[in-house]
């Protein structure tokens, strides 16, 4: 996850101005380095570029004080970017308009004009082979989660169907028990036993405890551990949603809200370069989606259904992860769903688009009120990895 931007103002246009500007200078900053200019050449570009809308002119007083301290730029560059760099900063810039009118664009691989197609083919740093070497090294499903996913896709499951699931799994059923002891559940004596914490927090509950207890092992490490607990929070938001809208099952778009950014784990197995180069863009602010395609040409959602195929998933959550950004691409209502739980959950993935929230809120039948009543309070906080 990036770092939240700080903005300006709290008009929204002034802060996608601001965020467009932060970006051109990640960007460059990253154009430059590809094209090993030294630290002072880049430290001046990316000055250059954070200022290359001269939004200094516009501002005054307290703001402009808070602008320069916030960039750490202390003497304002007038003069244009060095000589015979202009290119670079040119190139970052239609980069980032490419992205921002992608939403508004017929998706054809020829709208990519031909600055933003070179500095695309600068930052470029994994390819297909590296996509599908990261897709085979993820690790197995695991099994519990096989198990626990053959019984609730059933109709006729149950509470004692669920303790032998669960009971199977010694780590499964100890993860149950303290989900059941978080604070959510909240039970006057510590509940000890698998029977006593299902019986506590309902066939219900515990059904989704189940659940999610068996995908977390898949992102078992700490770099995993943080997109774990937003899945954890947009599986609660999906299903608050698909209830709102009534046109998606409940705990269908629960468990597609655990898996929605599986393409993460593959995203993680990409080569040292595009760790590195990743983590400086987010770092300044890119969003994950544009800064996924600017690198290796693909995206989580693209690896998360591509994962979710090669372990067996049905298509309609294929389809569904796959779409999760793009609702406005697929006719699938539970993309929709995920597209709106993600707005809900963490904004920064992605730029925000009318047009996207639009298609997403009419494709469920929501006015556009029906966002703030999602319910972000997580019973699930007892299943979260630690910070
Ligand atoms: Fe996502
Ligand atoms: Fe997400």
């Amino acid at each position: 996850m990036g770092a939240d931007p700080i903005f300006l103002s709290d008009d929204p246009s002034a802060q996608r101005f601001d965020a467009h500007c932060r970006r051109v200078a990640a960007w460059t900053v990253e154009l430059a380095r590809a094209r090993q200019l030294n630290t002072d050449e880049i430290k001046s570009l990316e000055r250059a570029a954070l200022l290359h809308h001269n939004l200094l002119a516009v501002l005054q007083g307290d703001a402009r004080e808070h602008f320069l301290s916030d960039l750490g730029v202390h003497e304002v560059e007038t003069e244009p970017a060095p000589g015979g760099r202009h290119e670079i900063l040119e190139i970052a810039n239609a980069l980032d308009e490419h992205f921002e009118w992608e939403p508004f664009s017929d998706h054809s691989e020829n709208d990519v004009n031909p600055a933003a197609a070179a500095a695309l083919d600068c930052l470029r740093c994994a390819g297909e082979a590296d996509l599908q070497s990261a897709l085979r090294r993820l690790p197995v499903f695991p099994v519990a989660a096989q198990k626990a996913l053959a019984l609730l896709t059933r109709d006729d499951w149950n509470a004692y169907d669920l303790r032998v699931v669960a009971s199977a799994d010694q780590v499964l059923a100890s993860e149950m028990i303290r989900a059941a002891n978080s604070w959510a559940f909240a039970p006057l004596q510590p509940i000890m036993t698998l029977p006593h914490a299902i019986t506590y927090i309902g066939a219900d509950h515990a059904s989704k405890i189940l659940l999610a207890a068996s995908l977390k092992p898949l992102f078992a490490s700490p770099k995993l551990g943080e997109i774990w607990n937003h899945a954890l929070e947009a599986s609660e938001a999906a299903q608050c949603i698909a209830k709102l809208s009534g046109r998606v099952h409940p705990e269908q778009a629960f468990l597609a809200g655990l898996v929605h950014d599986i393409g993460r784990l593959a995203m993680a197995l990409l080569p040292p370069e595009f760790q590195r180069r990743s983590a400086r863009l987010l770092e300044k602010g890119c969003e994950l989606m544009l800064v996924e395609r600017a690198l290796c040409g693909s995206s989580h959602a693209e690896l998360g259904a591509a994962a979710l195929r090669q372990w067996g998933f049905p298509d309609t959550l294929i389809d569904a992860v796959r779409f999760h950004h793009e609702p406005d691409l697929s006719d699938s209502a539970l993309a929709s769903v995920l597209y709106l739980a993600e707005r809900c959950t963490n904004p920064w993935e992605d730029l925000p688009s009318i047009v996207r929230r639009t298609a997403a809120m009419n494709r469920l039948g929501l006015q556009h009120e029906a966002l703030s009543s999602v319910d972000r309070s997580s019973k699930l906080d007892g299943l979260r990895y630690s910070r």
